[in-house]
């Protein structure tokens, strides 16, 4: 029987009593899918550490997985991301609030790391429930971004990061998408702001200077500490978080220490908008 402790009001539990290295039944599977999308986050503390094709095995449960534009991937494993921070890292990732790659016309609907190497102190991750964000604001505001379309876009981001570690993204294209600035869960007809810090950078059919205000003020809103939780990592905790109702930054204040895991992400579905949905649910 799966242990599952909520651990903040908005998002999350930590959940016991499952070793992810092992095959799982599908009662067990489901239980775990069920509190994968009630909770938005999930912390699996008590891991041991996942071979590649474990973790792989345990992420294809939940669908096709997503391959990342630009990060560097394990040898002999595309699928995985591998997480390093270092005293000589030019940068961490995610330092900046965000859903993941959100530029991708189909984001990823979820991410699942593994960290397997800690600084003595520090390298914690935050989350944020962006549909508890979006049902905290006020009517007015609620309508107006309803309707609303915005551009995720990546060039700025991705271009020359990865550098340092071997990626020559020379000739290479970064995705941009449009997105709704509301988008209704595919699960469970919630629907979640869905711009964030990192590759939002316009709302259509807004001057520069009301989207910039606009997603200034949501961008503040959705971070709002009581929307979310600060997770403390331990060695081989693993996280999975649903990209459709969070985002989460991860904080690089551990220099000149190491932060070493393993990412992996799952496939998602075109973020679909208020004025496509009948009743909250997609059509
Ligand atoms: C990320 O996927 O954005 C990184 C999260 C982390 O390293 O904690």
């Amino acid at each position: 029987m799966l242990d599952v402790r909520p651990v903040a009001p908005a998002l999350g539990a930590e959940v016991f009593g499952v070793d992810l290295s092992a095959p799982l039944d599908d009662a067990v599977f489901a239980e775990i899918r069920a509190a994968f999308v009630r909770y938005g986050v999930l912390f699996f503390r008590e891991q041991p550490r996942l071979e590649p094709d474990q973790q792989i095995a345990f992420a294809r449960r939940f669908g096709r997985l997503h391959e990342h534009p630009a990060a560097p991937h394990l040898a002999g494993h595309p699928e995985i991301f591998v997480i390093h921070t270092h005293a000589g890292s030019r940068v961490a990732n995610g330092e900046l609030w965000h859903s993941d790659v959100s530029c991708d016309a189909e984001p990823p609907a979820a991410t699942m790391l593994q960290i397997h190497q800690l600084p003595p102190v520090g390298g914690d991750t935050l989350w944020t429930s962006t549909a508890a964000a979006y049902e905290a604001l006020s009517d007015p505001v609620r309508t107006m971004v309803g309707s609303l379309y915005a551009v995720h876009a990546s060039e700025h981001i991705y271009r020359g990061r990865y550098a340092d570690r071997g990626v020559d993204d020379a000739g290479r294209e970064y995705p941009q998408a449009r997105h709704p600035v509301v988008a209704v869960h595919p699960e469970t007809g919630r629907p979640a702001l869905f711009v964030n810090r990192s590759f939002t950078t316009r709302i259509e059919g807004l001057s520069e200077l009301e989207s910039r205000a606009l997603l200034g003020l949501l961008f503040d809103h959705i971070e709002q500490p009581h929307f979310g939780l600060r997770f403390r990592w331990r060695e081989n905790d693993v996280a999975l978080w649903d990209n459709r109702q969070t985002q989460h930054m991860a904080l690089w204040d551990y220099y000149p220490h190491e932060r070493k895991g393993h990412r992996v992400t799952i496939a998602g579905t075109r973020p679909v908008g208020l004025d496509e949905c009948t009743s909250g649910r997609v059509a």
